[in-house]
């Protein structure tokens, strides 16, 4: 069936839009870290596997992160996955489930080893270790002392990893369709999913991909905010896709804002420069970390630093002109360090900064980096969504791994360094889970009479856009939005207005003008299919974060300054129908580790 058009061109408005038909076991959307994974998982477990990726595979934005992985490999001293998993859950301020956080640790050590295998050039220790630094809330002996977890290749630890994942997807056979971008699910009358449509950017083509398992790896959707570390590309594709299919999201409030991006251009400066003796000071030239989190200090988690920046700058304690950002410094630090493992922030200071970081400090400011929400899953990938009485019913045919979703092992605020090792752990997973579920013998769900049309009329209604407001000008009314009223600090004020004005946004978006109808290389169309998807990820983000009435993780309401674990431990859950219209629930906290091997860390106060 691969590869022909199929007869009976679907006709929408006078054109006919000819499916070109493809069938797999699995098809895999999006080619980062956790999509590579998974693919070249599933193809090495015989499944017949497609991925499907937007950008070309080491283009994806998983070969931003900088930082590195963690894992208690203990190869600079006594480490422990207890320890990894208490730091973890204490991270999530206990919104993490502790089963998937359990898995997560345990698998951590292995999924470095076999990085390893795979052929990651991590840097070394003088014994020729895999080198670990100290990053955010990595502790030793439940939050004593200071652990060294987080395995680097210098501060290119993302690019290493993508890389050596494209490769063995290669070694393994997988098939790419690349540069084609995924535009709906395509779900049968039981709910399950049996495929996706995708439009191919370089020719135009429409492809049709029928497939007994579809794995959602579309990433993060930083790009609703003005401010990000975030690509360009990073606009939740797959959450979206999850919401028009009639699924929910979860915990969409929590949005993680990296306390080191680049003042102005928003690039990323990884926390690995603080691992490596950075340190923030305000105008008065005051290491001002020391007050907020006395133990931990410029290594507390990441929603206490950025918190601790914005009420410096607040107080009038802000550095530069406008006393509006903080100084990071490394100028103290041996130049030979900076060489070997902080090489790519120099350029970047250099670059976006202007900044020569043996000399000055970096200005920096809190800039949106990470989605601890998405669309939810168990601990094997496997999508799940509250049906009637049961809160973790599968959806079949649907899986989702990476930053697109929410497993959750992050909670309200994820760790610095738990995001390389989510997408390694959990495309494995995913794999072997695939390989259980799926026989190659066993028939694909048949495809729906109708199978892809509405993923056609949504694409064909924004190709023939022809309102009075550009793209562009739509998503930045958004992304200022979502940054003024959706930040750091949140009250019911702020979240009242920002929830009035997205809606006012989001009503306008049948006003938005696509000048081209080609779909040859149409970047205007495409970014407005992106804006599609941000848009209703902003929204969905605003209202679960202004119905959450306490402050827990990244997620710090000033009118509701405490987290309140009597009401609201508990994930949020949000539906938006056809309209628009939303409807938000809730399903509990897995207190409950995995295995009897450890016990469950009950909530306590958060200090570091
Ligand atoms: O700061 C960093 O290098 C980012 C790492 C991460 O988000 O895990």
């Amino acid at each position: 069936m691969a590869d022909t058009p199929s007869n009976g061109a679907p006709r929408i408005n006078g054109d006919a839009y000819p499916f070109v038909d493809h069938q797999y076991d699995v098809v895999v959307v999006g080619a980062g870290g956790a999509g590579l994974r998974a693919t070249f998982g599933m193809a090495e477990k015989g499944l017949k596997t497609a991925c499907i990726s937007k950008v070309y595979p080491t283009r994806s934005h998983t070969v931003a992160a900088q930082g590195g992985i963690s894992a208690s490999l203990g190869n600079m001293g006594p480490d422990d996955w207890r320890w990894h998993m208490y730091d973890t859950i204490k991270g999530s301020d206990w919104l993490g489930d502790q089963d998937a956080i359990e898995y997560m640790v345990r698998e951590a050590v292995p999924a470095i080893i076999e990085l390893e295998h795979y052929g990651v050039p991590f840097s070394r220790t003088e014994a020729g270790k895999i080198y670990q630094r100290p990053f955010g809330g990595m502790t030793t002996e439940f939050g004593k002392g200071i652990a060294h977890r987080t395995c680097a290749a210098a501060d290119r630890t993302g690019h290493a990893i993508l890389h050596t994942l494209y490769q063995q997807a290669l070694r393994h056979h997988a098939e790419f369709f690349v540069e084609y971008f995924a535009i709906d699910l395509i779900m049968d009358e039981s709910g399950a999913c049996v495929g996706v449509v995708a439009w191919n950017l370089d020719d135009g083509t429409i492809h049709r991909f029928h497939a007994k398992l579809v794995v959602l790896a579309t990433g993060g959707y930083g790009r609703v905010y003005f401010s990000c570390t975030s690509a360009h590309t990073c606009t939740g594709d797959g959450n979206a896709m999850a919401l028009r299919a009639g699924l929910p999201l979860q915990d969409m409030e929590f949005i993680q804002f990296h306390p080191t991006g680049i003042y102005g251009a928003g690039c990323l400066i990884t926390e690995g420069v603080r691992g490596e003796g950075g340190y923030l000071t305000n105008s008065e030239g005051e290491r001002f970390m020391e007050r907020y989190a006395p133990s931990a200090k410029d290594l507390a988690s990441r929603d206490v630093v950025s918190r601790s920046m914005t009420m410096e700058i607040r107080e009038g304690r802000g550095v530069g002109e406008g006393k509006d950002h903080i100084h990071l410094h490394i100028e103290h630090l041996d130049p030979k360090v900076i060489h070997e493992r902080l090489p790519g922030i120099a350029e970047t200071a250099r670059i976006f900064a202007g900044v020569d970081v043996t000399r000055e400090p970096i200005p920096v400011l809190p800039t949106c980096h990470y989605n601890m929400g998405g669309v939810p899953t168990n601990y094997r990938g496997e999508v799940v969504t509250k049906n009637g009485d049961d809160a973790n019913a599968v959806v079949p045919g649907l899986m989702a791994i990476g930053e697109a979703a929410c497993v959750s092992v992050h909670g309200a605020n994820r760790l610095g360094s738990n995001s390389l090792l989510d997408l390694v752990v959990f495309g494995r997973a995913a794999a072997i889970r695939a390989a259980e579920i799926l026989s190659q013998n066993e028939p694909h769900r048949p495809m729906p009479k109708d199978g892809g049309q509405y993923a056609l009329h949504r694409l064909d209604k924004l190709r023939n856009a022809k309102g009075d407001m550009p793209t562009a000008k739509l998503r930045l009314e958004m992304q200022k939005t979502m940054q003024n009223d959706c930040a750091v600090f949140r009250t019911g004020e702020s979240l009242g207005v920002g929830v009035k004005k997205m809606r006012e946004i989001f009503g306008m978006k049948d006003r938005v003008k696509v000048e081209d109808r080609s779909l040859i290389w149409n970047s205007d169309l495409m970014e407005t299919l992106e804006l599609d998807n941000l848009m209703v990820q902003a929204v969905v983000s605003i209202e679960s974060a202004a119905n959450r009435e306490e402050s827990r993780g990244a997620h710090a309401r000033e009118d509701f300054p405490d987290r309140n674990d009597q009401t609201w431990m508990k994930h949020t859950v949000t539906w938006m129908d056809g309209e628009g219209k939303t409807r938000i629930d809730y399903r509990p906290v897995h207190l409950q580790p995995l295995t009897n091997d450890v016990q469950s860390f009950p909530p306590k106060a958060r200090v570091y």
